[in-house]
């Protein structure tokens, strides 16, 4: 009963094989693999952009760092939601890659920015006042810190605003795949087709070893994002293996597949978990995220049967039974029917 996270999961036996066909002989290293041409290929046929520029990173974090500082200056904003894995998860890292960036931090319901707070936080910024941060740029998380999903026009309303003011938009993918296949929609249609500039384009939380794929539509800052890539020790020598991970995600739909396994696991999980007394989600299901409140009473059977998922941050499990306690609960691709289950049967008591 692995509900903790989807990085919990193992990585897919069909990035497995890719990895030991990869490991045949020699191939050129840092990223001159020929394996990497293909992925270069398979990623702007499939973002319908040729001209994008196509680098892999093996985490979501240098991915987000890395990708914001090729686009501001230290003395602009990073725009971004409060819960964002940016502010909340990644150690300051898009401070320092930035070197001193200011991470600017808006609210929104169901940890989605509200056009409103980005339009007033612009608004508030005096571009001929040297003692105030600049504007420099939005970043949005799809799927979101809390399993919602932007829109197509949701993002659209929020790049709009960006672009208005002359600031690119980044997009945080570390599930780009869970809510794209929530949406229905294609990869360009998630991305520069609403006004996305450049995304992180995960791949670890859904199935892979570890690499996410760093595309920026326009690649003027290409050779920037090359340079800042080694220089933050984030080119791999055996690059082969990030490239061989990612080909073989993109080949055959099997990004799309494994996405919709975990989904559909999540939705499993929903109904199940909204046929027991007392259970509400908080946040509307969207992907493969669950956040939900039930009794201390279940919280207590699962934990004692060894389920695995986080509570709230700051929630106890000493305390009376009836009161509820939050849940945030992750499947992936791995997650089975007996899992399910047999979690639900346990909170059941
Ligand atoms: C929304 C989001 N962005 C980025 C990341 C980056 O992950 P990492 O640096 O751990 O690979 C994560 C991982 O938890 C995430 O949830």
């Amino acid at each position: 009963m692995h509900f903790a996270s989807d990085n919990t999961a193992p990585v897919a036996p069909e990035i497995m094989a890719a990895l030991a066909a990869a490991n045949q002989g020699y191939a050129t290293s840092y990223g001159d693999d020929q394996i990497m041409d293909r992925v270069r290929d398979q990623i702007r046929a499939l973002f319908e952009a040729p001209n994008a520029a196509v680098y892999l990173v093996a985490t979501g974090t240098a991915a987000n760092a890395l990708s914001l500082a090729c686009h501001i200056n230290p003395w602009q904003a990073v725009f971004c939601h409060r819960l964002s894995h940016a502010e909340v998860d990644e150690c300051g890292a898009p401070e320092f890659f930035t070197n001193g960036a200011k991470l600017v931090v808006l609210d929104g319901e169901n940890a989605k920015i509200n056009p409103d707070n980005l339009r007033a936080a612009l608004a508030s910024i005096d571009a001929t006042d040297p003692h105030v941060i600049q504007r420099g740029i939005l970043t949005i998380t799809q799927l979101t810190e809390r399993g919602t999903a932007y829109s197509l026009n949701e993002i659209h309303a929020l790049t709009t605003i960006a672009r208005d003011d002359n600031m690119p938009s980044h997009l945080d993918g570390a599930r780009f795949a869970n809510a794209l296949v929530h949406l229905g929609c294609t990869p360009a249609e998630m991305t520069w087709k609403s006004g996305i500039d450049v995304v992180s384009f995960g791949g670890t939380k859904n199935g892979l070893m570890g690499v996410e794929a760093v595309i920026m539509f326009n690649p003027d800052q290409a050779w920037e994002f090359e340079l800042r890539r080694k220089r933050a020790g984030h080119l791999l020598s055996k690059h082969r293996f990030l490239s061989a991970q990612m080909g073989a995600y993109l080949t055959d739909n099997l990004w799309l597949d494994l996405a919709k396994r975990a989904n559909d696991a999540a939705a499993r999980l929903e109904t199940a978990l909204l046929s027991l007394p007392d259970t509400t989600l908080e946040f509307p299901r969207q992907g493969n995220m669950i956040f939900a409140r039930f009794p201390r009473t279940a919280h207590r059977f699962a934990k004692a049967a060894g389920a695995e998922y986080d509570l709230y941050f700051g929630q106890s499990m000493q305390g009376p039974d009836h009161e509820l306690l939050g849940a945030r609960m992750v499947t992936s691709w791995s997650t089975s029917q007996r899992d399910i289950d047999g979690f639900v049967a346990i909170l059941r008591g």
